[in-house]
């Protein structure tokens, strides 16, 4: 979607050069035009819907004066239940040099004031297939049990590794962001809709058992990308599949181990989980996983991490505990990463102090160090847009 608009005397200040607040302005003009050339300029309000902006950032990087044509085009680069981001670049006609580009962030709201799904039409117009935007589910024997994954794009391969008590769905948003790579998001054994035997819950299975789920897909080397527990288990990966790994990404986790106090918390929690299943997973973790922020403001992903921390399987559930509190120190293996590494943390996580991403970041040859702000320990949920940025730009700086 590519519209054309005029700068005017009027767009700009003192100095004659366009102003920022006009610059704002041409951007929502070129992005009610292009919906005006799709599904018409109406499409939110024939539905009920408002698309309320939540967050922008822009760059300026060249002057704009009055009788300049810039070309605006517009790209999607999140589209969730409820909100969707957007990418605009502002080029201008004449030189082709790229004046601005931003990205914004919408919700939909209804009458009432709350979260309503994007209308079907405007994710259509994006060339958005709802039911298909992550890729299919798809279900795979491996060492004898059954995983499910999400598998979708082509490129060379991602493979995302879920935190505690959570599943593959937590991913949903940044992959839906990352076209052009080939994304593999699996639930691990016993949790989301894995199989979750009687026991075979050390770190070192669910290592194995990724390993094994790139050879079913035919994939030599990926990208891992862990979260927490997931981070836990790149570790391993690196311990014991180290050629299957072509760069790192590491969120909200951690290389050093449980302490005591830590590890009799993980008892306390195997018993109740054992003796009243994982329901109460949601009230007690769910205000530890998000931002504060998140709780009060994201009524849809506080939703969406109360149904994921509250459906895992006993048996897996309390194997995840054990694996975690038995988990070996890995700051030895830090300086020792040879590939391409991004440490990713949210300002506010309450589980895992930024510092220690710092000191992980610091301790890994040549990492990345990225800090996402008005999140806690769930970026990718939280703040889907800027958490796709910094790892899209990783991505594509790999060689
Ligand atoms: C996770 O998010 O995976 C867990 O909180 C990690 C942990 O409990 O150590």
């Amino acid at each position: 979607m590519a519209v054309e608009l005029t700068v005017y005397p009027d767009d700009c200040d003192a100095f004659g050069h366009l102003n920022q607040a006009s610059f704002l302005t041409l951007f929502e003009r070129a992005r009610w035009d292009a919906l005006a050339q799709g599904p018409g300029a109406d499409a939110f309000t024939r539905q009920g819907v408002w698309p309320a902006v939540r967050r922008t950032t822009i760059e300026y990087h060249q002057q704009v004066f009055p009788g300049e044509r810039l070309r605006f085009t517009l790209e999607l680069i999140h589209h969730g239940q409820t909100s969707f981001a957007v990418r605009q670049v502002a080029r201008k006609t004449k030189s082709g040099a790229v004046a601005a580009d931003a990205e914004f962030l919408f919700v939909c709201i209804g009458r009432d004031g709350r979260p309503v799904p994007v209308p079907a039409d405007v994710s259509r117009s994006f060339g958005v297939r709802p039911s298909r935007r992550t890729g299919a589910t798809q279900q795979f024997t491996v060492r004898g049990i059954s995983l499910t994954a999400d598998v979708g794009g082509d490129g060379p391969a991602l493979l995302f590794v879920h935190g505690f008590p959570l599943d593959r769905t937590m991913w949903r948003p940044l992959t839906a962001a990352l076209t052009g790579w080939r994304r593999i998001a699996p639930d691990l054994r016993g949790m989301g809709q894995s199989e979750g035997p009687d026991g075979g819950y050390q770190l070192t299975a669910y290592a194995d058992d990724l390993a094994a789920l790139l050879d079913a897909l035919h994939v030599e080397r990926a990208v891992v990308c862990g979260l927490s527990m997931g981070g836990y288990v790149a570790f391993e990966l690196l311990r014991r599949h180290p050629g299957r790994i072509s760069a790192l990404i590491l969120m909200s986790t951690r290389a050093t181990p449980d302490d005591a106090d830590g590890r009799a918390k993980r008892d306390t929690m195997i018993a109740r989980v054992r003796r009243d299943g994982p329901a109460f997973l949601a009230d007690e973790m769910t205000p530890k996983l998000l931002a504060p922020m998140s709780l009060q403001t994201m009524p849809d992903v506080v939703q969406q991490v109360r149904a994921m921390a509250a459906a895992g399987s006993p048996h897996g559930i309390a194997g995840a505990l054990a694996a975690m509190r038995d988990r070996p120190d890995s700051t030895a293996l830090l300086p020792t990463i040879t590939v391409p590494t991004l440490v990713l943390a949210g300002r506010d996580d309450q589980l895992i102090p930024v510092a220690a991403a710092r000191a992980m970041a610091d301790a890994i040859p040549d990492a990345q160090h990225a800090i996402i702000p008005s999140a806690g320990h769930l970026p990718p949920l939280e703040q889907p847009v800027n958490t796709g940025r910094v790892v899209r730009e990783f991505l594509e700086a790999l060689p």
